[in-house]
C-alpha cells in the first residue's frame, strides 16, 4: 500500500494536497493508503495543529526516513523552475512515483530534463490536473461526443478573478500565463486534441501607481488538428470571477461552469440549442477524484496520462515565448 510524503507546505502542499489526503484517508479505502502518517517537508518552519495525523520536519534527509521509498507518493508542491534538484535526490534515494503540482516545467530545459530523469530512474510521474478528473470534463466529453448537437467547431475558456494581492505581494508568478492557464490548457488538449498555437498575449496589471509586468491577463488560441480552435482568455484585473469552458457545436452550445474554490466544491452545467435548455448543478470535488485516480493508477502501475501535460507545458512555453518576443518588437518600436 502506498505511503505520501509532501514536499512544499505552502499554499499548494498544506491547503490544498493535505487537507484533500486528510480526507481520503480518514474515509478509510482499503489497499490503496498505508496505515501511516502523512509525511511532510518544507525548509522553513510550518505549523499544522488541524493536521494531526501529518509528521511534518524541516530536514530532508529526514523527511526521507519517514517513508518507505519505494513504497511512497512524492508530491512535489514547490513552484516549478526549482524542481529538478529535488526530483534528482529523491530519485537518487529511491524515490520512484511523483505527483507533480502543475504546470509539469516552466521552461524547455526544465521540461527536457524531467524527461531524461523520469527514463534514467523508471520514475511514474502524475501532475495535479483536478480539472481533467472533474465530473464537469467527463460530462463535456461525453455530451460533445454524443453527436448530439453536430461536431465541435470552438471552445471557448473564461478564467477570470481579481488577483490583486498576490500579485503585488508575491513574485512566484511572473506572467498570466502561469497562473490560471494551466488548469485549462490539458483540458482543451483532452476535448479537442492534439493542438498547435496560433497566437498568444499577456498585458499588464495596473493598480493605482503600480505597474506589474505581464500579471493583467493573457489569452492563447489554439488549432486542434482535427480543425477546432479554441479560445482561452484569464483576466486578473477582472471585478468578478468565472471558471467557464464553452463547447461552440454545430446545433448547440454546451458550457461548464468549474467551482470557482474549495468553499463551495459545486459544478454547473448549461445546455442550449433549439430543442432542449437546461441547467444542472452537482457536487464536483475534482481534487479529491484526481488523488484517487493517481493512487489507483500508481497501486495498479497503470499510466498516468503524463503525455498531455508534456504536451499543455510545451504550448504554454511557446506561448510564453511568443509574448515576450512581441513585448521586445512593442518597446523597440519607434
Ligand atoms: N497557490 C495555489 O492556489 C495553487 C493551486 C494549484 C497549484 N499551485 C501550484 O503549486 C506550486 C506551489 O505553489 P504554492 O502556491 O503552494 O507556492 P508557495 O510559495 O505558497 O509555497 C511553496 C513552498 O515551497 C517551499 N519550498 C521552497 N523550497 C523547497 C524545497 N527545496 N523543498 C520543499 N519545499 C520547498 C517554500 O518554503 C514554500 O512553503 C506552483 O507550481 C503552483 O503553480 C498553486
Amino acid at each position: 500500500m502506498l505511503q505520501t510524503l509532501v514536499l512544499g507546505l505552502g499554499r499548494a502542499g498544506a491547503a490544498l494536497h493535505l487537507p484533500a489526503l486528510a480526507r481520503i484517508v480518514e474515509t478509510g479505502l482499503p489497499g490503496v493508503f498505508a496505515d501511516h502518517p502523512i509525511a511532510a517537508y518544507d525548509p522553513r518552519p510550518v505549523d499544522l495543529p488541524h493536521l494531526p495525523r501529518v509528521r511534518v520536519t524541516g530536514d530532508l534527509g529526514e523527511a526521507m526516513t519517514l517513508v518507505d521509498p519505494g513504497s511512497a507518493v512524492a508530491h512535489l508542491c514547490k513552484p516549478p523552475g526549482s524542481r529538478l534538484t529535488l526530483l534528482e535526490e529523491l530519485a537518487r534515494n529511491g524515490f520512484r512515483r511523483f505527483v507533480v503540482e502543475k504546470p509539469l516545467g516552466a521552461g524547455r530545459r526544465e521540461l527536457d530534463r524531467i524527461g531524461v530523469l523520469r527514463r534514467r530512474f523508471g520514475l511514474e510521474v502524475a501532475v495535479v490536473a483536478p480539472w481533467l478528473a472533474a465530473d464537469l470534463t467527463g460530462r463535456l466529453a461525453k455530451l460533445a461526443r454524443s453527436g448530439e448537437f453536430g461536431a465541435l467547431r470552438s471552445v471557448t475558456v473564461n478564467l477570470h478573478q481579481p488577483r490583486f494581492h498576490r500579485s503585488l505581494t508575491d513574485p512566484e508568478h511572473t506572467n498570466a500565463c502561469e497562473v490560471e492557464l494551466p488548469h485549462a490548457v490539458p483540458v482543451v488538449l483532452r476535448l479537442a486534441g492534439p493542438a498547435e498555437l496560433v497566437d498568444a498575449e499577456w498585458s499588464d496589471m495596473t493598480c493605482g501607481e503600480r505597474e506589474i509586468p505581464r500579471l493583467g491577463g493573457a489569452s492563447l488560441t489554439l488549432r486542434h488538428d482535427g480543425g477546432v480552435l479554441s479560445r482561452l482568455r484569464s483576466d486578473l484585473t477582472s471585478p468578478i470571477r468565472e471558471r467557464s469552458i464553452s463547447l461552440n457545436l454545430d446545433h448547440g452550445i454546451v458550457t461548464g461552469y468549474y467551482p470557482l474554490g474549495a468553499e463551495d466544491d459545486h459544478a454547473q452545467l448549461e445546455v442550449v440549442s433549439p430543442h432542449r435548455s437546461e441547467r444542472e448543478v452537482f457536487r464536483d470535488d475534482a481534487l479529491t477524484a484526481f488523488f484517487l485516480r493517481t493512487y489507483r493508477a500508481f497501486r495498479a502501475g497503470r499510466p498516468t496520462g503524463l503525455e498531455v501535460h508534456e504536451r499543455a507545458a510545451r504550448l504554454l512555453i511557446e506561448a510564453k515565448e511568443r509574448c515576450a518576443r512581441r513585448g521586445l518588437v512593442a518597446s523597440n518600436a519607434p
